[in-house]
């Protein structure tokens, strides 16, 4: 494997980015966009987490033809044909205001027997050739009456993964790690880096 292979993190978010760097196999170098000095808001105007994810590491890899990636989260829900999905941020408005959210999901689901949703998380790489590779991540689970749990962020508290009697916000780190969309995909993305020899 080689050393010190750069990749750059299409996120401004840097919490996201210390975590990512705890998980990345040895030999690669994740930095962020401030080491590039890209400040400006990459638009997310796609209308799936496939197109998203896709539209932002396209953008930094337009800019400066570098290996890059970036990450796109969403929580489709049957019963409201596939929502919020790209729209997880901002179902309720513009503003990221996770209690606002999944008030508005539970009033739109009111009376709803199906309660079948996932978490799906997709990854885009793009190589240093300018080659798309995507890895998506999964878990099904169903959308409960009311929030329960206190730990996680966004829709943790009335998500219940299948096969669990808890919500994401009622699980640790370690646990809700082990079974996340987000993991799944970044361990397809880790272990496809770890088999390239570029
Ligand atoms: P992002 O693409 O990772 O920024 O995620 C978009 C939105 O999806 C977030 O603002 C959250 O509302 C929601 N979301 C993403 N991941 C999770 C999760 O693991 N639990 C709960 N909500 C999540």
């Amino acid at each position: 494997m080689p050393n010190n292979h750069g990749i750059c993190f299409v996120s401004h978010n840097r919490n996201k980015l210390v975590e990512i760097r705890q998980l990345v196999p040895d030999g690669f170098d994740i930095y962020g966009l401030e080491e590039l000095g890209l400040t400006e808001e990459i638009p997310e105007t796609g209308n799936t987490i496939e197109e998203n994810s896709a539209l932002k590491a396209q953008y930094v890899y337009d800019r400066y033809k570098i290996a890059c990636f970036a990450d796109d989260t969403g929580l489709e829900i049957d019963a409201l044909g596939g929502d919020p999905g790209v729209y997880s941020a901002r179902y309720a408005g513009p503003a990221n205001n996770s209690v606002k959210n999944m008030e508005l999901v539970l009033k739109n689901m009111e009376g709803e027997e199906n309660r079948k949703a996932r978490f799906k998380t997709v990854i885009t790489f793009i190589d240093k050739h300018g080659q798309h590779h995507s890895f998506e991540g999964i878990v099904q689970g169903q959308i409960l009456r009311a929030p329960k749990g206190t730990k996680g962020f966004g829709y943790d508290p009335i998500f219940q993964p299948v096969g669990y009697k808890k919500t994401f916000a009622e699980m640790t780190l370690e646990e809700k790690n082990r079974i996340s969309h987000r993991s799944k995909s970044f361990n397809k993305f880790f272990s496809y880096l770890n088999s390239v020899d570029e």
